[in-house]
C-alpha cells in the first residue's frame, strides 16, 4: 500500500497546488477539489484522509466533512478553517473531523496532522480485520466440533458398507462369466458414490480436526508443478491452461506438503469453475519480504465486494451443487501454516487469491 490517499478541498486553487505538493513530496496520493462537488466525486475513488476547507462556493464545509465521514466509514476528516475560534473546534468535532488545522498552516503541522490521522485510519482497520478474523475462527470452531462428531457418526457405517460391497464383488467374480457385467456394473456405481461421500467426510474431518503439520523445505516450483500434474486431466476436459511461473531466486517455503497441496487443489477447482473455455489459470509463487507468496489467479468473472468478505465462511456457497467448504478449508490450512490468504482482482480482471507462507 501507498503512504495513504488525501483527498484536499479548498476553493483556494493556489492553496490547493501548494498543499498538494507538499504532500506529494512526501508520498501521499492526493486528490485536488476545489468545490464540494467535485469533492464528492473524487471521493468516490477512495481516500483515508479529507482535508476539508469550511467555507466552500457550493456549500458548507461541516456538512461535506459530515457527509464524507458517512460515506467512508473508515477514513478521517480534518477540516481547514481561516481563523481559529471556539465557534469553528466546535464545528470540526460535530461534523466528526478528527483535527483542524488554522490556516496559512505551518508545514511541520501539517505534516504532523495528516500523519496522526493516517495512523488512526490503519489502527482502526486493523482493528476490524482482527474483529473479523476472531469471528470466523470462532465459526470455524463451531463448525469444526459439529462436523467431527457428525463426519465420525457417518464414516463408521459408511464403511461397514464399502467392506460388504467388496464382499459382493468378490462373490459376483466367482459366478459364470456372462453374468458378471450386468452385476459389476451398479456395484461400481455404489462404490464410486461411496468414495465420494468419503472424500467429502475426510474434508469435513480435515477441517475440524486439523493433524498436525509435517514441516518440511517445500520448493514452490516442485509443489505448483505437481499440484498442476495432478489437475492437468480436469482443466484438459474443460479447454483451461494451467501455467507455472516461479520467479528465479523464490525461497523454499516451510510447510506440509500434502496439506499445502490440498489448500491449492482446492482453490484451482474453484478457478475451473469459472474459467472460459480456452482461458488461463496461473500459479505463480515469489519471494514476499521475509516470507513467500503463491498466487492462484483466474479469468473468471472476479469476485464482487458483497461476497469477498463472506468467502471463507464455512458453508458459503453461490453454486447450486457447493459445499461451500472449500475456502473454509482453505483459511484453517493456511492458518495452521501461520501464514495469510485473501483474495483480489487478477490482472486479467478475474479472481487472484494470494497466499503468505513462511520461508523455510
Ligand atoms: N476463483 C473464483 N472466482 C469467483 N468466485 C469464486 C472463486 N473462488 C471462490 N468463489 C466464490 O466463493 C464461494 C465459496 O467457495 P468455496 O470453495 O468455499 O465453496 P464452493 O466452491 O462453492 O463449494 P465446494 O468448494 O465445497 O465445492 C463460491 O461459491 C464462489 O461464489
Ligand atoms: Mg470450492
Amino acid at each position: 500500500m501507498s503512504q495513504g490517499r488525501i483527498l484536499l478541498v479548498d476553493d483556494n486553487v493556489d492553496l490547493v497546488d501548494n498543499l498538494g505538493e507538499i504532500l506529494e513530496d512526501e508520498g501521499y496520493k492526493v486528490l485536488r477539489a476545489t468545490s464540494a462537488a467535485t469533492a464528492r466525486a473524487r471521493a468516490a475513488e477512495g481516500f483515508d484522509v479529507a482535508l476539508v476547507d469550511l467555507r466552500l462556493p457550493d456549500g458548507d464545509g461541516t456538512e461535506l466533512a459530515a457527509e464524507l465521514h458517512r460515506s467512508a466509514p473508515g477514513a478521517e476528516v480534518v477540516l481547514l478553517t481561516g481563523f481559529a475560534s471556539v465557534e469553528s473546534a466546535a464545528a470540526a468535532i460535530r461534523a466528526g473531523a478528527c483535527a483542524y488545522l488554522v490556516k496559512p498552516c505551518a508545514v511541520p503541522e501539517l505534516l504532523l496532522t495528516v500523519g496522526q490521522a493516517l495512523r488512526q485510519v490503519r489502527l482502526q482497520a486493523e482493528r476490524e480485520e482482527l474483529t473479523r478474523r476472531a469471528q470466523l475462527a470462532e465459526k470455524l470452531a463451531t463448525v469444526g466440533r459439529l462436523t467431527a462428531g457428525l463426519s465420525h457418526e457417518i464414516r463408521n457405517p459408511l464403511n461397514a458398507a464399502a467392506l460388504q460391497l467388496s464382499v459382493l464383488e468378490r462373490r459376483i467374480r466367482k459366478l459364470p462369466e456372462e453374468g458378471q457385467p450386468s452385476l459389476l456394473e451398479p456395484l461400481v456405481l455404489v462404490r464410486d458414490e461411496i468414495r465420494r461421500l468419503d472424500q467429502t467426510l475426510q474434508d469435513f474431518l480435515l477441517f475440524s480436526r486439523p493433524r498436525e503439520l509435517v514441516r518440511r523445505p517445500l520448493p514452490l516450483d516442485a509443489l505448483l508443478r505437481k499440484v498442476a500434474d495432478l489437475m492437468s486431466g480436469d482443466a484438459e476436459a474443460r479447454l483451461v491452461q494451467l501455467v507455472v511461473d516461479v520467479a528465479p531466486g523464490t525461497p523454499a517455503a516451510a510447510g506440509d506438503e500434502g496439506v499445502l497441496r490440498q489448500v491449492l487443489l482446492n482453490l484451482i477447482l474453484n478457478a475451473l469453475d469459472v474459467s472460459p473455455r480456452g482461458g488461463r489459470i496461473l500459479l505463480e509463487g515469489r519471494p514476499a519480504d521475509d516470507a513467500v507468496e503463491l498466487i492462484v489467479s483466474d479469468e473468471g468473472p472476479g469476485i464482487p465486494s458483497e461476497v469477498s468478505n463472506r468467502l471463507f465462511e464455512p458453508f458459503f456457497t453461490t453454486k447450486p451443487n457447493g459445499t461451500g467448504l472449500g475456502l473454509a478449508i482453505v483459511h484453517s490450512l493456511v492458518d495452521q501454516h501461520s501464514g495469510r490468504v485473501w483474495v483480489d482482482r487478477a490482472g486479467s480482471g478475474g479472481a487472484a487469491f494470494h497466499i503468505v507462507l513462511p520461508r523455510s
